[in-house]
Formats: structure tokens, sequence, C-alpha cells
């Protein structure tokens, strides 16, 4: 038996944790309500609704040589895409992918853009002599994605960080200009063509292979999700409307917060210590960089109250962020008999050594309720989304795909599953068959190349 003391931590994580349908309902109705508040007026909620300037998604006719800049985690990416047109689409896509010192996260503006903007230099120098761009500048799509407020479809200033970062000195600036500046001094003669968050490159890129994508989601380190709303429900709007008649909505619903969300004393002490207390909440219950970060709070409160790890020291326990999502991922995955690979886990990561079956099988059984609750209320928030657009209901019969990207959602499966599950237990069976969930890997990045190409300086 599981000493009893640790068996009660267990047993108040699963009753606070709880997410049943009604609640998620009420998750589902608040996150509407928010979303219409934050349509209405600047600042009328937390859910900042914000306007993309992306009035209209690809639609297969783009054509020609981008390159895409996707910053947004702990590594960034460079992309060069050929789009060529319909029949073909896209005809070569590279890569690179580079890894951003930690230190750069919380350093000064100049350093960071200067040090991406060098790794950009030299993948457009690999390209060799490309006699297409003789006479012409080069193009950039440019994800970031974190919460700015767009002033064009190339320009906004940042709002503030998330996730990992922390770079006092951008907040309040513009980053394109910040990205051209560091692009000049590298020499680099290429224009931002487009700055989009990666919500919105999902959506982009979803569309262009499927034009029933309605909503693009992230769930990775952070998370998010972006829309096509009509024009005519965004108050906010200045100026003309688009000719389109649409517009996609950035929601950066990671911010979103509610009585109805199911708070526990983990949930809180994470916030609290946290490099952004009291902002990002819904983000912080459901996303990869917080779930591990909530299991080790559970773990050291046991070992804490109990002897159930044995004599361990707590150095390990204590560190903040030591136990990461993919390694929960894993613990709950494990299918072995014994549970060799939780044992490994609790060994490697956390120093918690020789223990009983019965205390590996807890284990997973917290990271289980961690996870469900994220992967409900997640699928709570799409339906939020549904719901604002008047789709995923017995009397809408238009096909609504959502498009999914995220190391959370690719790679962990029981998390996967769990999300999918609940929103047909959301809209129910008959909606459900009109609403399609699905990976749009790496759509950020291509979406970034779309959205660039399509204004492109060389269309007009
Ligand atoms: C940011 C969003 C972003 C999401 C996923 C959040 O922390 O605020 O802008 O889309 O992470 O990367």
């Amino acid at each position: 038996m599981v000493a009893a003391a640790a068996e009660q931590v267990v047993a108040g994580l699963r009753e606070e944790c709880a997410t049943p349908a009604g609640r998620l309902d009420e998750v589902a109705a608040a996150m509407a309500e928010e979303m219409a508040a934050g349509l209405a007026e600047e600042g009328g909620s937390k859910v900042k609704m914000i306007v993309s300037y992306v009035d209209s998604l690809p639609n297969g006719s783009e054509e020609g040589l981008f390159y895409a800049l996707d910053l947004g985690g702990t590594n960034f990416r460079v992309l060069r895409v050929q789009l060529a047109g319909k029949e073909k689409r896209v005809v070569k896509r590279e890569s690179r992918e580079v890894s951003i010192p930690r230190h750069l996260m919380s350093g000064n503006s100049s350093e960071l853009f200067g040090f991406i903007a060098l790794a950009l230099a030299k993948f457009v120098h690999d390209e060799g002599h490309n006699t297409l761009f003789d006479n012409k500048q080069r193009e950039l799509g440019f994800t970031f994605s974190f919460p700015v407020r767009q002033t064009s479809i190339a320009s906004g200033t940042l709002i503030k960080w998330t996730k990992a970062f922390s770079i006092d000195d951008a907040v309040g600036e513009d980053v394109v200009a910040e990205l051209q500046m560091a692009m000049e001094k590298q020499g680099l003669d290429m224009r931002v063509s487009a700055l989009i968050n990666d919500t919105v490159g999902t959506l982009a890129a979803g569309s262009y292979y499927d034009e029933d994508v309605v909503v693009g989601v992230i769930l990775g380190t952070g998370s998010n999700a972006a829309y096509l709303e009509k024009a005519s429900a965004i108050p906010k709007l200045e100026g003309e409307l688009p000719k389109s008649g649409n517009m996609v909505i950035n929601t950066e619903w990671g911010n979103f917060s509610s009585p109805c969300l199911p708070l526990t004393e983990y949930d809180e002490a994470l916030d609290k210590e946290s490099l952004n207390p009291g902002e990002q909440i819904f983000e912080k219950l459901i996303s990869g960089m917080y779930l591990g970060e909530i299991v080790r709070r559970v773990l050291l409160k046991i070992s804490l109250q109990s002897s159930i790890f044995g004599n361990v020291d707590q150095t390990k326990l204590k560190s903040h962020f030591i136990l990461r999502t993919p390694d929960i991922s894993a613990m709950h995955h494990d299918q072995t008999p014994d549970l060799k690979i939780v044992a490994e886990k609790l060994a490697d990561n956390l120093k918690i050594i020789d223990t009983s079956l019965e205390t590996r099988k807890m284990v997973v059984e917290i990271c289980d309720i961690v996870t469900r609750r994220s992967a409900r209320l997640a699928a709570a928030g799409i339906v939020g989304i549904l719901r604002k657009i008047g789709r995923g209901n017995p009397n809408d019969k238009r096909k609504s795909v959502i498009a999914i990207d995220g190391g959370l959602y690719e790679h962990y499966t029981e998390f996967r599953q769990c999300l999918e599950s609940t929103l047909t237990e959301l809209i129910g069976e008959e909606a459900s068959r009109s609403v399609t969930v699905k990976l749009a890997n790496d759509g950020s990045g291509l979406g970034a190349a779309l959205i660039a190409a399509a204004h492109s300086q060389y269309l007009k």
C-alpha cells in the first residue's frame, strides 16, 4: 500500500483537477464571452484578440522563393521555400534549426536579434549565387510567437514576453524594425514582408492544403489559437473593412483566466514563482512548458509529507523545471510490466531511487491527472472558438477542420487522444462528424512563407 499521506495528496489533486463536462462547458462559454469582449474594444478582455492584418488565407496560387524565420521557443528555424502555384505547390523546402543560448532569452534585444540575423545570413549565404535575386531583394515571413500589437501586416510592437523569454528592452518595440536592423548589420539585403504569430502560420499552412481549416492551434511549449473571423464581428477594427470581409484573429488565449478554471495550490505557486506572475494562466495549465513542472511540484509535496520515496536528497526535487514534459510523457506511456521507464526517469531526473511498483503507479496517475486536465481544457478552448463562429453544432453542416501544431500534441499520445475524445464529448457525436482535428506539422514556418508571398512587393 502507498502510504496514506501520499495517497491523500493524490486524492486532493484528483479532486481539484477534475474537469467534468459541465465545468468544461462553462470554460467554453467563458472563452467565447471573453473573445467577444476582446473584439469589442482594445483592452476589452485579458484575451487580447489581436488583429493580424491577414485578411485572406492562402489559396495555392502563391509563387516564388521566400524565406521564413520562426522564433518562439528554445530553438528558432530559418526556412527557404519554393512555391510553384496551384498545381505544383511547395516544390522545395529547406530549413535549419538553431538552438538559442539560454542567456540570450533574458539578455538584451540587440544580442538576440544579432544572433538570429547571423544564422539567417549564413543560411542565405549557403544558397549560393541565385540569379533570381540579381536585381531583387529577398523577402521573408517572420513568425514571432509572442503577443504583438500588430500595426500593419509587416510591423508590430511586443506587448510582453511569455514562455522562457524575458528581455525587457524589447517590450514596446517594433520587432520587425529590430530584426531589419540586425539583418542590415549583417549586410543582408532582405525585406520582412509579413509578421505573423505561429497560430496564424498554422492556420494559413493548414488552409493551403485544406480549405476547410478554420482554426489554427499551437499546443507546444506555449499555447494559443487563431481563427478566421468576420470583419463585421470585430467592432474594434479601425478604418475600412477588408475587401474579403474576413480577418484572422490571433486570440492569445494563453492569457485567458476565469473562476471556472480548476486551479490548484501547485498552479498558484508555479504562477507566483514564474517569470510572468498573474499572466498566461490558461497557458500555465495546459502547455508543454509547465506540465512537467506541475508534476514535479506534486512529487515534492509527497516527498515532504510521506516517506514513500525513501530517504531522498531533495535538491533535484526542489529544482524548478527539472522534470520536463517529455519526461512525464515517457512515464505516462510506460508499458513495461514493472514500470521500468518510470523508475529510470525518477532516478535520473529527481534522484528518487528504489521505488516500489505501487509508488511508480502513483506517479503515472499523477502524470495522467495533470495531462488529462490540460487536454480537456484545451478541448474546451477549441469548443469556445467553434461556438464563437457558430460552428461545430448539429445545425451547422459545414466541415470545420482544426489544424494543430506543437510538440505536446504531436508527441504526447495520451494528451492527443484525450483532447480528441473530449472534443467529441463536448460537441456531441452528431456535430463531431463535421469537425476534424489534424496535425499541421511545421505549419508556422510554411505559413510565414505563404503570407510573405501574398504580400510580396513584386506582386503589385
Ligand atoms: C504566446 C503566443 C504563441 C504561443 C505558442 C504563447 O506563449 O503568447 O503568441 O502563439 O505561446 O507558441
